[in-house]
């Protein structure tokens, strides 16, 4: 096993070496063997099973893993974090993401956006329309009336151009052309999926226009820190430094109020458990969203200080997250249902069996101009950083 993992490691090394041109092939997952490193009690999934191509453009899997032998398999097929494997407090890795073993799987109707890359607008535009410059426009309704996620068309769904730049880094780009999915202007979008050796999940995003256009990335993977497949997060403890929120109506479209969180069931200013008040039948929030799916408004946005953190009773990992973005959605998984068996290893994922913390802008910014604003116009970049950083607590 040993010389196993380290004859991985250095097909790794060697693709890196010669990675340095678009849709680079990945670094062969030749077996689930191969890829396990010795205390791994879960696989990456084999990396033929997402050589495939869609839309006429070739989709791989890449493997980044770092010193510590933390993994992260992404697929340029919607720019997908597939697997993550992170040491627990007994030193074995567990696998904290929810995903699919094919990437067959992840074309599916009604998929839930599993670890994707989220534009050109992370969550709803209300109406699925907005006003720019005087000209109005119309986007794809795919969330009754609104438009979620980018539309039927968004980026989740795209193949993006990968390039390998080295064993613990990978770089997709995307045009998404003036007029997909509605929106306005060719926009050139970069995202760079960094794991760095302090077990950092590190994702820069920058984008240029030719038109002015709103521009809200994310990513929407769905954590469970108990390791995916485990029935629920509601264990989980989840402490946010948000003081308030921007409630929603019945369709999830932010009111346009900011509310505190004091003395409500969004107060997760000092750890709480997820499950403790998410059932309070009183609470006209919870029930719109069926538990949380709302927009925290940060108190602050910088890459020093963590802005929310969750930990496992049960692994022991913990997870940090840092943002420039001014707010973060925290959705407690209620739509996932457990139907099929066809997460990773042949499990379901069952209601509330993961958690996003999806960094971004307020949802339907363009339609409220009292929200930090979303318009990116020609000759400026859209620049945002975020890191998913683990580690396992004292
Ligand atoms: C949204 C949810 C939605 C989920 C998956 C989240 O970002 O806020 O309402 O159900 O993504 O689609």
């Amino acid at each position: 096993m040993r010389t196993k993992s380290k004859l991985f490691m250095s097909a790794l090394i060697a693709a890196a070496a010669i990675g340095n041109f678009a849709c680079t092939p990945p670094a062969e997952n030749k077996s689930t063997e191969e890829n396990t490193m010795e205390q791994t009690s879960t696989a990456i999934p084999d990396s033929s099973n997402f050589s495939g191509e869609v839309n006429g453009k070739a989709t791989h899997l890449f493997t980044l893993v770092n010193k510590n032998g933390m993994q992260v398999a992404i697929t340029n097929y919607g720019g997908r974090i597939v697997s993550l494997l992170v040491k627990d407090k007994t030193g074995a890795f567990k696998d904290v993401v929810l995903g699919y073993d094919n990437v067959k799987t992840y074309q599916k109707r009604g998929e839930p956006y599993f670890g994707a890359l989220i534009g050109r607008y992370g969550n709803r535009i209300g109406k699925a329309k907005f006003s720019l410059n005087g000209k109005e426009y119309n986007l794809e309704k795919n969330d009754g009336a609104n438009s979620l996620h980018g539309g039927a068309h968004g980026y989740w769904m795209q193949v993006w151009d990968a390039k390998l730049i080295n064993k613990t880094t990978l770089e997709l780009t995307y045009l998404s052309k003036d007029g997909e999915a509605g929106y306005p202007g060719n926009l050139n979008v970069k995202v760079v999926y960094t794991l760095t050796d302090n077990d950092e999940v590190k994702i820069d995003y920058s984008a240029t226009t030719d038109q002015a256009t709103p521009v809200n990335l994310t990513n929407h993977a769905y954590f469970n820190l108990n390791g995916a497949g485990d029935s629920t997060i509601l264990n989980n403890e989840l402490r946010i430094a948000a003081d308030n929120i921007t409630p929603v109506d019945n369709t999830l479209i932010p009111t346009g109020k900011i509310t505190p969180v004091k003395g409500t069931a969004f107060d997760f200013t000092s750890f709480k458990a997820i499950g403790k008040e998410i059932g309070n039948a009183d609470d006209e929030q919870l029930k719109f969203g069926k538990g949380y799916d709302h927009n925290f408004v940060l108190n602050k946005h910088t890459l020093k200080d963590a802005i929310a953190t969750v930990k496992s009773p049960v692994t022991g990992i913990v997870m940090d997250v840092y943002t420039e973005e001014p707010a973060i959605q925290f959705y407690s998984g209620n739509f996932l249902d457990g139907r099929s068996k066809d997460g990773k290893g042949g499990v379901a994922y069952p209601l509330r069996s993961a958690l996003c913390l999806e960094t971004q802008h307020y949802p339907d910014s363009p339609n409220k101009p009292e929200f930090p604003s979303t318009t990116l116009n020609p000759g400026k970049t859209y620049k945002t950083t975020t890191i998913y950083k683990f580690s396992v607590a004292k």
